[in-house]
């Protein structure tokens, strides 16, 4: 918060209290507001940004993900958005593989046992209370583990599970994505942990469900990834098999998994998201199942991760300098433009600069491994490593441009960098 409390030149209004603002607090206290630094949980619509007034430039969420933030409406109004990429891709990760061994070795129903005070009353047996094993063994060498969404919480996922022994890895994600970037990129991750990790592939979703033995739902939510896992994708899963979700509850029908859970259609689940939380009641249906473990969406609840995200959350929402870098070859006439995130940077490097390219697709988010459906908003979304890919990308490209612009977040020029004959 000194971050900004300490400056006079801005003033601050603060909702004060540990928990989420109350919206009506938020609509009167909006208005006139340059910027917003918000939390996952608080919707940002045409209302709020109505209520905010044409002031609003930015709209930063201290969150990785965006599906409670209307971005056709922030496009319409040219406002930005601030999120909060890589800063708590570990802490997610740790969850998840917690998430995993929980499920497997019963965590909820062995420690009830305990709570309930039934443990004097617990007979031993050599296979009484016992689990699927993570990590493989003599009897069992071979573990395949599935993602559901393969951004970079998927892969630190997998990282943390090469010492388990997992030998196969198969994933699922956005159809959308470039195959080409997909393809570099499996045959690095691939090279990074062989020889344990014998093979790794893009598999559709039947496969998906069939052939994991641990699935992680690592995937944004909204209409595109909404129930994936139902019914008919559970009843594929193998009995031994254990669902982690420390995505977004919505990508599982909640009624679904419980009747898995209690029909045994799979082991166990882990889940650190549900669908229409937080009101998850003591009846909710997979409160009822033993075999679901389920934390109250902590995965980034990390000192050292909430600190980075706050941290960057007010930085977005200070950021002066928002660059897009468009770099005109005037030999063979189109401008080749394209908008900062890791992702798009990856795009742009993809095209040949000497053929027509304009970048008006959506810079992406590649924490997810999603594109949103964009097209018509320009820069909206900036990844906090803009000016980094900025200046590797006109370094890379200067020996093709005739000139390089840099534009201000105003996407008026104001720093011309260089201009000469186009070298080839
Ligand atoms: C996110 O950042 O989107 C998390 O789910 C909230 O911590």
């Amino acid at each position: 918060m000194p971050l900004l409390t300490k400056r006079d030149d801005i003033e601050v209004v603060l909702w004060t209290e540990d928990r989420v603002s109350d919206r009506q607090w938020l609509l009167e206290n909006v208005k006139g507001a340059v910027g917003i630094v918000i939390v996952f949980s608080e919707l940002v619509d045409a209302e709020l940004l109505d209520a905010a007034g044409p002031n609003l430039k930015v709209v930063s969420t201290m969150s990785v993900g965006y599906e409670h933030i209307h971005v056709p409406e922030l496009a319409k109004r040219n406002i930005r958005l601030g999120y909060t990429p890589d800063v708590l891709t570990d802490a997610v990760a740790d969850i998840s593989v917690m998430l995993a061994l929980m499920a497997g070795r019963n965590a909820n129903e062995t420690m009830g046992i305990v709570r309930e005070g039934l443990w004097p009353k617990f007979i031993w047996a050599p296979f009484a209370l016992c689990g699927p094993q993570l990590s493989t063994s003599g009897v069992s060498p071979s573990r395949t583990v599935g993602f559901l969404g393969f951004g970079r919480i998927s892969h630190a996922t997998l990282a943390r599970l090469i010492p388990f022994g997992v030998t196969d890895c198969i994933y699922s994600s956005n159809p959308n994505s470039s195959t080409s970037h997909k393809k570099e990129r499996d045959e690095k991750l691939l090279g990074q942990h062989q020889p344990q990790l014998k093979s790794l592939r893009a598999v559709d979703l039947d496969t998906l469900g069939r052939e994991s033995d641990v699935l992680f739902i690592l995937a944004p939510g909204g209409p595109s990834t909404q129930h994936l896992v139902n019914e008919d994708f559970l009843r594929k899963m193998k009995k031994h098999s254990v669902l982690v979700n420390a995505g977004r509850g919505t990508v599982v029908d909640s009624d679904a998994l419980a009747k898995a859970l209690r029909e045994k259609w799979i082991w166990g689940a882990g889940i650190d998201v549900v669908e229409g939380e937080p009101n998850v009641g003591k009846d909710h249906p997979l409160l009822k199942e033993p075999r679901c473990n389920i934390l109250p969406h902590i995965g980034s609840a990390s000192f050292e991760t909430r600190l980075a995200m706050a941290t960057l959350a007010v930085d977005n929402c200070l950021a002066e300098s928002f660059f897009v870098i468009s770099i005109a070859i005037t030999e063979t006439d189109p401008v080749f433009f394209f908008i900062f995130s890791p992702a798009t940077w990856y795009h742009a490097k993809m095209k040949s600069p000497s053929k027509i390219c304009h970048m008006d697709s959506f810079s992406s988010n590649a924490a997810n491994d999603v594109v949103p459906d964009g097209k018509s908003f320009l820069p909206q979304i900036f990844d906090p490593h803009a000016i980094h890919y900025c200046l590797n990308a006109a370094v890379d490209l200067l020996p093709l441009c005739s000139l390089l612009v840099i534009y201000s977040r105003t996407f008026t020029p104001c720093l011309r960098l260089i201009e000469r004959p186009i070298a080839v």
